[in-house]
């Protein structure tokens, strides 16, 4: 008996996936922004770690620069959902810079807690990864009292003030079981340690990795779409590493080896939160052409997040004619 090849070979679309709140919200302030105002608008780094998205902005007219000092005096500019230290608003200001934050407000919220703890007398400490643009800003709210972390080492390493008013925050992007194993570190260090109220990882990060977490195991392949410069993205290539299914962050199809594909009966596809749909559309017909012939989706929960814009263009769309 013959049987088609095809008809074993199946893929499986994860939902949530891709796009955030954080990410559509973001994208929105820099297209609105520039059907306004018009081009140029000038971005302070990638408005999302995707560069697909970021090519496609450039295209109609976004200018990114890496800081201010980039940007002319008297410029229009938008912060990045990654959000930025008082260090680069007060620079803005030096600059006349019109300014526009599409800071994500579930990064704003770990700010406020980082201010409000180091009013309170607080030594913080910041679980996070030191490089990345999220950190570089919360860490920049209170740059005196705040220490970044990223291994249980850096912890056990920690030197405090007075041990018994040390409070913990989180990046928003981190792997949940990751971030548990650090607090768990954190809390044995520093018994009265004191926490946000609610986790600091986001629910688009969480959601995402649930549902990698839910699928990795009848998987033998699972596909990240996302940017190398994606936190949440590379998250999720650990979370299916880490329960042992084989797993690749690819930016788009182009970037598949055929050679990953040898032996493989079902291949599970997500996107980080900045990753656009096209991509993983791209990354299914590829899949598709190569004899995968079933696409299911899975949908693990439900998620119907959306966040508003800010007053800036909020007022921008109100007084265009
Ligand atoms: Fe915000 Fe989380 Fe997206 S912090 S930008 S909702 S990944």
């Amino acid at each position: 008996i013959e049987t088609s090849e095809s008809s074993t070979k199946r893929v499986l679309l994860l939902k949530p996936r891709g796009f955030c709140a954080g990410v559509v919200r973001a994208i929105d302030i820099v297209q609105i922004a520039l059907d306004t105002f018009g081009a140029p608008i000038y971005v302070r780094k990638e408005i999302v770690h995707n560069s697909y998205v970021v090519n496609d902005l450039a295209k109609k007219g976004a200018i990114f620069v890496n800081e201010l000092d980039e940007v002319p005096e008297g410029a229009r500019v938008i912060y990045s959902a990654h959000g930025v230290s008082p260090a680069v608003r007060e620079a803005a200001k030096g600059r006349g810079l019109k300014v526009i934050d599409a800071t994500c407000p579930l990064v704003t919220k770990v700010h406020v807690e980082a201010i409000k703890f180091a009013k309170q007398g607080y030594s913080l400490v910041l679980v996070g990864h030191r490089d990345h643009e999220e950190v570089e800003g919360t860490q920049g709210e209170a740059p005196d009292v705040t220490q970044v972390v990223s291994t249980v080492e850096e912890v056990e390493a920690l030197v405090v003030p007075d041990p018994d008013k040390v409070a913990y925050l989180t990046q928003t992007t981190l792997s949940l079981s990751e971030a548990g194993i650090m607090i768990d570190a954190l809390k044995k260090k520093f018994p009265n340690i004191a926490g946000p109220k609610s986790q600091d990882i986001c629910y688009a990060t969480e959601n995402r990795q649930t549902a990698v977490k839910n699928v990795a195991h009848g998987a033998d392949l699972v596909l990240v779409v996302g940017s190398a410069n994606s936190s949440n993205s590379n998250r999720l290539v650990e979370v299916s590493k880490n329960l042992d299914t084989n797993s690749y962050l690819i930016d788009s199809a182009d970037a598949i080896d055929p050679v990953w594909l040898e032996g493989v009966k079902t291949v599970a596809v997500t996107a980080g939160a900045s990753a656009p749909e096209v991509l993983v559309s791209e990354v299914v017909e590829y899949l598709q052409a190569k004899g995968f012939g079933s696409v299911d989706e899975v949908e693990v929960m439900p998620e119907n997040v959306r966040f508003g814009l800010p007053p800036e263009i909020v007022q921008a769309i109100a007084s265009a004619p």
